[in-house]
């Protein structure tokens, strides 16, 4: 039997944290890939890696390549090509940039590994997800964008720190664009059950979502350029949950076809990812407020890919 594959294109902070993860969770064998300029990078990087394993005793290989036919027969790739954020630019200034660079990737992701699972994380994230499926015709089950496992994740670490309850408790969920119009839904956050409006007081409570919502930029202004542990984080654990069959609800960026309202839009949405990939979005009731939000949310990712439709 072969152990997995996972393709990471793109060696760069997110890309090295996610070989990194992979391995230490041994979801399989991993192949690091980045442009031939960059690909000692990968390689270095592979070569780090493959030592860690050895010394914390990890059952994985990792390689580092710039040739997309090493990426064959991968069941998952996960996506950061591109350039990060600098200081002051925000996630649709990178838009024409990185569309480019989505394109091409698509393009041999299509003709080298057409039955992955695809995890984008290249910003401006739900208008480079929407090309991924574009480029690649790949069903929506298999192409996703890693944001709102991110989001929800930010909400629920201050949560746990304004309570002074574990994380593991708290259950926060972020719904929407990757960007300053994300939706944390107060209505579905809740600690061991108990709605968090009933722990943190409101102005507290409002403090914190605006917190999350600006809380990439908070760590881009700390360390001069993009988050990476976290987004790691949230990539893998999309695609373990696709690995093992898990069936987990994770938030994240899901190909609507009419649920919530939407068609042809790439947005930030509760969904079950199990061995078929994208397996179910899951509608919830949101309160008129919350409604309102991610409809100017959806507007906005709707302002995004039309650019990019135009470039
Ligand atoms: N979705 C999210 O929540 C989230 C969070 C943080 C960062 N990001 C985004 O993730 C992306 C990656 O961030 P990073 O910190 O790893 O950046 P990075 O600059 O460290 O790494 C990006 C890598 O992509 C490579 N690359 C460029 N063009 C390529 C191509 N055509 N094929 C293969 N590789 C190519 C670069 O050489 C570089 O090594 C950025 O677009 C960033 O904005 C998204």
């Amino acid at each position: 039997m072969a152990r997995k594959k996972i393709a990471l294109i793109g060696a760069g902070n997110i890309g090295g944290e996610l070989a990194m993860l992979a391995a230490r969770k041994e979801l399989g064998d991993v192949v690091l890939l980045d442009i031939p300029d960059k690909e000692g990078v990968a390689k270095g990087k592979a070569l780090d890696i493959m030592q860690t394993c050895a010394l914390l005793k990890y059952d994985a290989t990792v390689t580092g390549t710039s040739n997309y036919a090493d990426i064959a027969g991968s069941d998952v790739v996960i996506v950061t090509a591109g350039v990060p954020r600098k200081p002051g630019m925000s996630r649709d200034d990178l838009l024409s940039i990185n569309l480019k660079i989505i394109r091409s990737v698509a393009t041999q992701i299509k003709a080298h590994a057409p039955n992955a699972l695809v995890i984008v994380i290249s910003n401006p994230l739900d208008a480079m997800v929407y090309e991924m499926k574009k480029v690649t015709g790949f069903p929506r089950a298999r192409v996703a964008g890693m944001a709102g496992a991110l989001d929800s994740a930010r909400f629920s670490a201050f949560l746990a720190e304004a309570t002074g309850v574990s994380t593991k408790d708290v259950d926060a969920l972020v719904l929407g664009g990757h960007g300053d119009t994300m939706v944390p839904c107060l209505s579905y956050t809740t600690i061991r059950g108990i709605p968090v409006t009933k722990w943190i007081a409101k102005d507290k409570l409002d403090a914190i979502v605006t917190r999350t919502a600006k809380g990439s930029g908070e760590i881009v202004a700390l360390i001069n350029t993009n988050t990476y542990y976290a987004p790691a984080a949230g990539a893998i654990v999309m695609a373990e949950s696709y690995l093992r069959a898990q069936r987990r609800l994770i938030a994240c960026a899901a190909y609507l076809e009419g649920e919530y309202g939407y068609k042809d839009l790439y947005i930030g949405v509760p969904v079950i990812i199990g061995g078929e990939g994208v397996e179910k979005v899951v509608e919830i009731e949101l309160s008129a407020d919350e409604k309102k939000m991610l409809d100017t949310s959806a507007e906005a990712v709707r302002e995004l890919i039309a650019a990019a439709a135009k470039l």
